[in-house]
């Protein structure tokens, strides 16, 4: 990450937009309150595949599908797609990782209302995951908020959810290039032409991530990318009409 901007990821998860959080959460992270500025705010209907890749460490775990359902809406929002959404922002400045997350506060609202009331995550719930017997195998934690970790975390997870062309050129913190080349996806594979059926991800002149470029070619070379394809896919397929 270029040292002199120091960018975080927030999530506003469905459980904050059902229960009418935002206001209250974007006051808390504040320029007023916390020095921070945005650097890109959108909405966002999280795909599957965004989804998976986002929580690409929890696969596998009992409470990783309910953590998918959850961050796609369909949990909040069962029957009314259109509110399936979640606000994603990135804030900028000096600490902008350590002062959301201590704004945030633990993961688990339990936890969160015991050691830091007032704590955003004091806010939120925690739901018993029940296996098909009704026993208990896990929990998940509506907290309300996502917020990137370390600076590995921020720079994966913004560069994640967006493209250069969702923040002005003067506030991106990572490399971008131009695309030179058609990049297409079909079926979980990357194509460089079109063939009916598939999705153009990137057309030539497209400001693009250099490390979104350089996992393509590797891809389409068939070498090891530092990326899954679908980590490069996912955002540029955000919010558009595919059917
Ligand atoms: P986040 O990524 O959402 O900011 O949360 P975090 O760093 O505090 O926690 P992380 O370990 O990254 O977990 C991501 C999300 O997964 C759910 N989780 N459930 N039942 C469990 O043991 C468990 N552990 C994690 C939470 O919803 C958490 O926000
Ligand atoms: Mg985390």
């Amino acid at each position: 990450m270029n040292e002199e901007i120091l960018q975080t990821l927030v999530l506003i998860k469905p459980d904050a937009l059902k229960n009418s959080l935002t206001g209250y959460v974007l006051s808390q992270f504040s320029e007023f309150h916390t020095s921070l500025i945005f650097a890109g705010v959108k909405v966002v209907h999280v795909t599957e595949m965004l989804a998976g890749e986002h929580y690409a460490e929890h696969r596998g775990k009992v409470f990783f599908p309910a953590l998918v359902e959850m961050i796609t809406g369909k949990l909040h929002y069962p029957n009314e797609p259109e509110k399936q959404r979640v606000i994603a922002i990135v804030y900028e400045g000096p600490d902008a990782i350590k002062k959301v997350r201590a704004i945030c506060g633990p993961t688990n609202p339990h936890v969160a209302r015991d050691e830091k009331p007032g704590c955003v995550r004091s806010l939120g719930t925690v739901v018993p995951i029940l296996d098909e017997t009704g026993r208990m195998v896990g929990d998940r934690m509506d907290n309300l908020v996502h917020a990137s970790a370390t600076v590995e975390e921020a720079e994966r997870e913004v560069k994640l959810w967006f493209k250069p062309a969702d923040i002005p050129p003067a506030m991106r913190a990572f490399p971008t290039t131009r695309s030179t080349e058609h990049f297409y996806f079909k079926n979980g594979a990357l194509l460089k032409s079109y063939e009916p059926g598939s999705i153009c991800v990137l057309a030539p002149g497209d400001a693009v991530w250099e490390s979104d470029i350089e996992a393509l070619d590797a891809i389409d070379n068939g070498q090891p990318a530092k990326q899954s394809l679908e980590s490069v896919v996912a955002k540029y397929l955000l919010n558009r009409r595919l059917d």
